[in-house]
């Protein structure tokens, strides 16, 4: 017998393209989500008969295709016409006007940008823009600090279609009422998918990015059922992705359910640690705070769940402790009463931002 036979070499690899996991590789097919992308391209079809088109806010559940399903029908777009700029703009790698404008001039070809402020740049991006028309597609919304570039497109772009893409539902509820009501956006609901769906996916994902037979069915399917668990299909990419790096440094051929148990593991730490650390997260708390000040806390952690909070009681707990810290609100505590000792929270007006804590 042979002990190093069955083992990978060091030039060999399970792989056959990793880039196919990353969460921002598109598929060339992007199924289950057909009639969204319907929906998308029919709100932009006016714009092709130099009319204006119609403005989206798409939301849904983090992890299950808002963004590919919108950059998908970008990428058709571009295939299709050149008389429309496609625009896509992630708002939290780009969350201010400034950074946004940039991204723009990069997005539409005008790269005399050195030493032109914000209003000159906005200026050429309205010429060039207003001879054709624009999607602009503003991806992870909530996530922007200030919103006058949306107001500015409204304004100054004449023929466009506006998607915003939220986690958030209840987002479009703290959108200022002068933008809210120019905006005068439709809304979308990008579902989660069913087991069978995410499994569909995560195969799919799994021809592209491994070689033939490299995985066990009993590992896959445990992956499979995972990420139908999770409902994001980010957390799949990542368990395809871990087993077979598990499975490569095991130097081991195939892939098989102990290196997905492992990455399984890794995976629960990770989500933990990102859970902790969001600021979003505050933010988000706070916003349903600002609207329903003087409420029980037990009452906002509903409202939290509903508008698509994801955080555990306790951790929610603990950032309403941290929102008393910073000041931002007041918590009263109240004994006795039919319901038993329970906390009002109330939101201070405050002039402070919640980056400074
Ligand atoms: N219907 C689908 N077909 C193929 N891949 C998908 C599909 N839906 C989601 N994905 C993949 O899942 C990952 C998460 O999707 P994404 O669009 O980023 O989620 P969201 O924007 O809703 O948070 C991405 O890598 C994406 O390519
Ligand atoms: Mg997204």
């Amino acid at each position: 017998m042979n002990l190093f036979k069955d083992m990978l070499k060091d030039n060999e690899s399970l792989f056959k393209d990793e880039i196919a996991l990353d969460y921002d590789f598109l598929p060339k097919l992007l199924p289950y989500r057909e009639k969204e992308q319907f929906y998308l391209a029919n709100c932009i079809k006016p714009l092709m008969q130099k009319r204006n088109g119609k403005n989206l806010l798409i939301h849904g559940p983090p992890g299950i295709g808002k963004t590919a399903a919108t950059r998908y029908v970008l990428r058709d777009l571009e295939n299709e016409t050149d008389e429309i700029y496609p625009i896509y703009i992630n708002c939290w790698k780009k969350n201010t006007s400034f950074k946004i404008i940039t991204e723009i001039c990069s997005q539409i070809g005008y790269k005399f940008i050195q030493n032109k402020r914000a209003d000159e740049l906005m200026d050429e991006i309205k010429k060039i823009i207003n001879k054709k028309s624009a999607v602009f597609v503003l991806d992870e919304i909530d996530k922007l600090d200030d919103m006058e570039f949306i107001y500015t497109i409204l304004e100054e772009i004449y023929r466009k279609s506006i998607f915003l893409i939220t986690n958030y539902k209840s987002w479009l509820n703290n959108l200022d009422e002068r933008i809210k009501s120019r905006l005068t956006a439709e809304l979308v609901e990008f579902k989660q998918y069913n087991a069978k769906e995410t499994r569909g996916i995560l195969r799919q994902r799994m021809k592209y990015a491994f070689s033939p037979g490299v995985w066990e069915d009993s590992a896959f399917e445990m992956i499979a059922k995972k990420t139908s668990d999770l409902k994001d299909i980010r957390s799949g990419l990542y368990l395809l992705k871990e087993s077979a790096t598990l499975a490569e440094e095991k130097a081991s051929r195939k892939i098989n359910k102990d290196h997905v148990k492992s990455a399984i593991e890794k995976l629960d730490e990770f989500s933990v640690k990102k859970s902790t650390g969001l600021k979003d997260d505050i933010k988000f708390i706070l916003d349903i705070i600002k609207k329903n000040s003087h409420s029980k806390i037990g009452d906002l952690f509903q409202k939290y769940k509903k508008d698509g909070g994801s955080l555990s009681y306790k951790t929610f707990q603990r950032k309403i402790k941290k929102l008393e810290k910073g000041k931002f609100i007041s918590v009263e505590k109240t004994e006795g009463g039919d319901e038993g000792n329970t906390s009002i929270i109330k939101y201070k007006g405050t002039t402070k931002k919640l980056t400074d804590f």
